[in-house]
């Protein structure tokens, strides 16, 4: 696989798959760029280079096209946080395109409308993905939260160009293998959110010496035990917060018990809130919990857009060794699967 420092990127047009598929209010604004700011090295050192940078990306998942998911705000955020003028096209095809393209200056910096708004990109078509491909003379992927889908600006492109990874995607990839491959144990792992991904937790269960369950997916997984590998790793919450006999949140005791397992760990993995975490009241658990990790010294990884969300939100985002950018695409990576993503890149065609 080519990494970014194996190209000569003067005056050459880069075509950069980013995921800027970030959380919007309803009035459109954006309510966190992480995702966006961890796309940034690539860009700058891309523009350092004397490249001509067109960043291209989707956003929701629209049917046709829909103003509410739009990428301009985006364009508008890349332009703060670069502090250089960003240019916006509202398609990626036509006249007006290919004259914007062929203006192009050295360290010029394009956006491109939401990919998604062509149904073309999903069913991954080949003219579709060629038309794009066009567009640049070399390609980078820096999106790794959507390596897991065989899109067209994901797996198609790269057919038609001399393609690699980005900073952004490399870092993710040397992250989860340390946890894949020779992680420092003890490792613990904790799976909080609403939907338990028995694939992932059946396989980290293997090198884990616990698995910490959050208040929400308890009962799909105590549902379906059968699904697991390690039944006897599996530690529940024992008490809880509630609202109405319902639990919304780990107890004291379930966190004291969490924290005791954690201050042993030497390696930790962590996906989706143990509460609800949209209601304060539910967060304490979460914080307390992150907490302890902190203060652990343990390699710790985490992901999942909702609780990244949250760790910024709050500031002790810079307080992991390693938050990803990535939800189902880290779990899939995370259970052993290939991802096209990155397996496009691999190919020589
Ligand atoms: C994500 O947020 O999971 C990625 O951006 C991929 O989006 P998708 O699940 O709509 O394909
Ligand atoms: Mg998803």
């Amino acid at each position: 696989m080519k990494k970014i420092t194996d190209f000569n990127f003067g005056g050459k047009r880069v075509l950069v798959r980013c995921d800027f598929n970030v959380p919007l209010s309803e009035k459109g604004e954006i309510l966190d760029d992480f995702r966006i700011r961890k796309t940034i090295p690539t860009i700058k050192y891309l523009i350092k280079k004397g490249a001509k940078v067109i960043l291209m990306s989707h956003l929701g998942r629209p049917e046709g096209r829909q103003e509410k998911y739009s990428l301009k705000p985006i364009a508008k955020r890349l332009e703060k946080l670069l502090k250089k003028k960003v240019k916006f096209l509202d398609d990626y095809i036509g006249e007006k395109v290919e004259k914007e393209i062929e203006k192009m200056k050295e360290k010029d910096v394009i956006l491109l409308e939401n990919l998604r708004f062509h149904k073309e990109e999903k069913e991954n078509e080949t003219e579709f993905a060629k038309d794009l491909s066009k567009l640049g003379q070399i390609y980078i992927n820096d999106a790794f939260a959507v390596c897991h889908r065989g899109h067209a600006s994901v797996v198609g492109i790269p057919k038609y160009l001399p393609s690699g990874i980005g900073l952004l995607l490399e870092k993710e990839i040397e992250n989860f293998k340390k946890i894949i491959e020779k992680p420092p144990l003890p490792l613990v792992a904790i799976f909080g959110g609403r939907e338990a991904d028995f694939r992932v937790i059946n396989k980290i269960s293997k090198i884990a010496k616990a698995i910490l369950i959050g208040f929400l997916i308890k009962k799909e997984i105590e549902r379906e035990k059968i699904a697991l590998k390690y039944p006897r790793k599996i530690i529940f919450p024992i008490d809880g917060v509630d609202k109405k006999g319902e639990n919304f949140d780990i107890g004291p005791r379930t966190i004291d018990i969490f924290k005791k397992e954690i201050s042993k760990a030497k390696t930790i993995f962590w996906s989706g809130p143990l509460g609800k975490i949209e209601e304060k009241k539910f967060q304490r658990g979460t914080k307390e919990i992150a907490k302890a990790i902190i203060e652990s010294g343990a390699l710790s990884v985490i992901g999942g857009g909702e609780t990244v969300e949250f760790f910024n939100k709050i500031g002790l985002a810079k307080k992991f060794s390693h938050l990803s950018t990535g939800g189902s695409a880290m779990l899939a990576f995370l259970a052993g699967e290939k991802l096209p993503g990155i397996e496009a890149l691999k190919m020589r065609y």
